[in-house]
């Protein structure tokens, strides 16, 4: 892929190769995230994000990497506040915004509407989210997080043996995972999750077709037994025609402590997208996990600072320009990791 320009829609553009790439940016992008450099590569350049779903991380993590290599964020939230409420078509609304903007990060309740805005937008457009169906940087700072949590306990890609667990068929971000896992050498696939809620039969037989192992179950304890990485999913109850519907899966895979020690390795790796529901009928992660080391989630969402610079400094053709924008912070940086 020629990184310079492009929209990212899908995670499907991507080659070995240029997620290596990506990678190999997002380690050198540590000590701004960090706060022990500052770099204005982008100074004068403006992110327009637009969030028409709920997000927090996804939408600040975008934003705060924007900042971090020294760009300017305009940001729009819900459609109540754009003309999309007067009437405005996608492709008029891109067409406008990208006369304001040097790169559009957009997240949109519809499957296929970010391509559909990419089509009217004169610069690039990154897909932060489009219904259920892709949500390709997530699935990117995903296998970074798999990477380095991987890298630490002195393994590699190769060999790789997940669980996804939860809502994979509305759940956007195990779709672009799934996708991304074609790139590598076989690898095992536990799909956990209630029969209604199974991963969509294109993909599952998409990975089998590549030679990864798919094993599908609705039982946790023999889905989580054997990996070295479980992600767990929230239901997506927005997707859902009822609240009452998705009730009927909240709180069925829930992940404590317990329940981990009884079936995992040890040592295996804990994932979520985030948000976990944390109400009392969910707790697909249980909050008495929060002390296991192996509990990988905010390093995960911390990388999401990482590889969303990445994103932007080989979209923007500053990657290699970042360092000689740099000087050494000023002000109090400690923190606590
Ligand atoms: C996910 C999403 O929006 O798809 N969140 C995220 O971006 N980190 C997962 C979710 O909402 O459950």
């Amino acid at each position: 892929m020629k990184f310079p320009g492009s929209h990212i829609l899908s995670i499907d553009q991507f080659e070995r190769g240029d997620v290596e790439r990506l990678f190999e940016v997002a380690d050198r992008m540590r000590p701004y995230a960090h706060r022990q450099r500052i770099t204005r590569v982008l100074e004068g350049a403006i992110l327009g994000s637009m969030f028409f779903e709920p997000s927090t991380r996804t939408r600040i993590s975008f934003g705060s990497a924007f900042n971090l290599l020294g760009g300017e964020v305009r940001e729009t939230t819900g459609f109540e506040t754009t003309a999309i409420a007067k009437g405005e078509s996608l492709f008029d609304t891109a067409r406008v915004l990208s006369g304001y903007s040097d790169v559009i990060a957009m997240r949109h309740p519809e499957e296929g509407s970010v391509r559909e805005f990419a089509q009217g937008s004169r610069v690039p457009v990154i897909n932060g989210g489009d219904g259920s169906n892709e949500h390709p940087t997530q699935a990117l700072l995903d296998l970074y997080t798999i990477r380095s949590e991987l890298m630490s306990r002195g393994r590699g890609l190769d060999g790789l043996r997940i669980a996804m667990v939860g809502d994979l068929r509305y759940g956007r971000t195990v779709h672009s995972l799934s996708r991304l896992l074609l790139l590598y050498q076989p690898v095992h696939v536990h799909l956990v999750a209630p029969p209604e809620l199974r991963m969509p039969a294109e993909i599952t037989e998409a990975l089998r077709s590549a030679g990864h192992e798919v094993i599908e179950t609705e039982a946790l304890e023999q889905g989580i037994a054997g990996v070295d990485i479980v992600y767990s999913t929230r239901i997506q109850e927005e997707r859902f025609a009822s609240r009452e519907e998705a009730d009927l899966y909240r709180g069925r895979l829930r992940l404590n402590q317990s329940v981990y020690t009884a079936n995992c390795e040890p040592n295996t790796v804990i994932m979520h997208p985030l948000p976990r529901d944390s109400r009392a009928g969910a707790q697909e992660l249980d909050v008495d996990l929060n002390d296991n080391p192996n509990l990988a989630i905010f390093r995960q969402s911390d990388n999401g600072v990482l590889v969303r610079m990445a994103l932007f400094a080989l979209i923007l053709d500053v990657a290699d320009q970042v360092d000689t924008h740099a000087r050494d912070v000023n002000w109090f940086t400690e923190r606590r990791f």
